[in-house]
């Protein structure tokens, strides 16, 4: 009987020599004569472990990790087709409690099936949303996804039927989808491993979304330096068409929905909504004023829905099941869950998806497992370069939105980055600075000339002059209430959090 061996081929796994432990497995399945399949699935998200490898058993799949290429003789060896006892052994990969304490929605299928098979897909549950979708009006789909309490897991947290019912609302002879994958910031990667792991679940969410709004085109936006996730998404698209989800008759309904998969331009500010219809439509990426929103007057001028990828990929399983089920997870009006995303200095850094509700403590600590070099964490930046740093005070917030704003930070896209107590919090402050004058768009005083004015104040105030925290403080506000988007308003988060949480990191420069 063939044995199914499961390699991750997601940018993670082929970063640390997923390819070079398949071509083992193949020389070496050739040389015994061995009857085994090699399935290339996403990642599971538990990175310290990558490349972690599976092989299905009568018994589930059972786990190994971290897996060179020299190792692969060696657990050949121990019966690894078996699921042999091997010091690489993680177990059953479900028990594996990093795992089994994640509640996973929107990335349930990531790591479990091959990304680009559409058995895979409708045996784990694909399409079952838009089929549910394709009986209902546009009205009730809508009215779904606002009972579910989605919101926006881009960064705004706006809730999403509300998005969807404006563009719903909206007469004009064509509407778009437009999905936001251009996930710039600093140690996120939730986007990423869905377009790599599970793309066609993106495409069902945009596709619902299109029967909701009445739109008829879409466009999914992706980072240019994600080529491993742009080439999976080029191939699902076609997949998909051929499957008919996609094209002229939506699973034979009639219904048409087209999508087509474009390269950003490498800039983070490209981002922001309003600079991603402008780069989508061909032009350099400049903020546009608000209003018109972007639900009435967006990409061409027409009525679009731009989304984050999860954001997308949280509506499948809300069709599907029903929003009160995704209402039931989370807590206050955070509902459902959230792919939080570990990096910087930690232990165990990977992706947690979780329901809204557990403390940054027991993400950092119980999923985490502390810092990496040991020491104890000093600062966390949740949220991206524009969000603030937690001290360890703060440790114990609850994850939701609204938790995270009484302490002025923010949760973002659920990226967090550990720091042990050797960061200088005041560098990382005129980092932030220099962040925002790098990738400012320009288009407004604030932010253009505030953040370089920013790295100057920082850089006197580094040499010991006098009276320049004052002045920080003043240009901070400037910048908050006068930029037009949250690039430059945003930008004092990390800088003000900085300064009033590590005080101890400027003032040794002010004597
Ligand atoms: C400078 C800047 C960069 C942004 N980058 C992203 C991004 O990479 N991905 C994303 O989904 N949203 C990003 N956003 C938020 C988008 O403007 C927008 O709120 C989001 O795409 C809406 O989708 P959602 O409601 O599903 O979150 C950014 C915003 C700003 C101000
Ligand atoms: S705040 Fe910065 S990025 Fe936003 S519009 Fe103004 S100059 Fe452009």
């Amino acid at each position: 009987m063939t044995t199914t061996l499961y390699i991750p081929c997601d940018s993670t796994a082929l970063a640390l020599g997923a390819d070079a432990v398949v071509q083992a497995f193949a020389a070496e399945i050739e040389r015994r004569g061995l009857d085994v399949s090699i399935v290339r699935n996403g990642s599971r998200g538990l990175f310290w472990l990558e490349p972690m490898i599976e092989v299905a058993t009568p018994a589930g799949r059972i786990a190994y990790g971290p897996v060179m290429a020299a190792d692969v003789s060696s657990l050949l060896d121990a019966g690894l087709l078996n699921g042999g006892a091997h010091p690489l052994g993680l177990g059953a990969v479900e028990d594996i409690p990093y795992l089994k304490r994640q509640q996973r929605i929107s990335l349930r299928r990531v790591g479990v099936t091959d990304p680009l098979s559409v058995d895979d897909y409708l045996a784990h549950g694909g399409t079952l949303g838009l089929r549910r979708a394709l009986g209902m009006t546009a009205a009730e789909i809508v009215k779904e996804v606002t009972d579910s309490g989605l919101r926006g897991r881009g960064g705004a947290a706006f809730p999403t039927g509300i998005k969807w019912n404006t563009v719903l609302n909206a007469s004009a002879p064509q509407k778009y989808i437009v999905c936001n994958a251009d996930e710039g910031d600093s140690g996120t990667f939730s986007d990423r491993m869905l377009m790599e792991g599970d793309p066609f679940q993106l495409i069902e969410g945009m596709a619902i979304a299109a029967l909701a709004v009445g739109a008829t085109h879409g466009y999914i936006y992706v980072r240019s330096e994600y080529p491993h996730a742009i080439a999976a998404l080029s191939t699902a698209v076609i997949k998909a068409t051929q499957s008919g989800w996609l094209g002229d008759s939506l699973l034979g309904t009639g219904k048409q929905f087209h999508l087509e998969v474009r390269k950003a331009a490498g800039a983070y500010v490209c981002g922001e909504e309003t600079a991603l219809l402008e780069s989508l439509e061909g032009r350099r990426g400049i903020v546009r004023a608000k209003p018109p929103l972007p639900a009435i007057s967006g990409l061409f001028g027409q009525p679009t829905v731009i989304n984050n990828v999860i954001t997308f990929a949280s509506v499948p399983d809300i069709l599907a099941h029903g929003a009160a089920a995704y209402q039931s997870f989370g807590c206050g009006r955070s509902r459902g869950t959230l792919p939080f995303q570990l990096a910087g200095n930690i232990k165990q850094g990977g992706l947690v998806e979780v329901p809204f509700g557990l403390t940054l403590r027991e993400l950092l600590y119980d999923f985490g497992g502390g810092s990496l070099s040991g020491r104890p964490l000093h600062a966390v930046q949740v949220g991206g370069p524009l969000g603030a740093y937690m001290p360890e005070s703060q440790f114990d917030t609850v994850l939701d939105y609204e938790a995270f704003a009484a302490v002025n930070a923010v949760l973002g896209h659920g990226g967090i980055v550990a720091f042990d107590e050797t960061v200088d919090m005041m560098k990382q402050a005129r980092y932030a600075m220099e962040f925002c004058a790098i990738e400012s768009c320009g288009k407004c005083t604030p932010c253009r000339i505030g953040s370089t004015r920013g790295v100057e104040v920082i850089d006197r105030l580094k040499a010991g002059r006098p009276g320049q925290i004052e002045l920080l403080r003043d240009l901070c506000d400037t910048l908050q209430n006068g930029s037009l988007c949250a690039m430059g308003s945003m930008t004092p988060y990390p800088v003000l959090s900085a300064l009033n949480h590590f005080p101890e990191d400027f003032s040794r420069r002010q004597t």
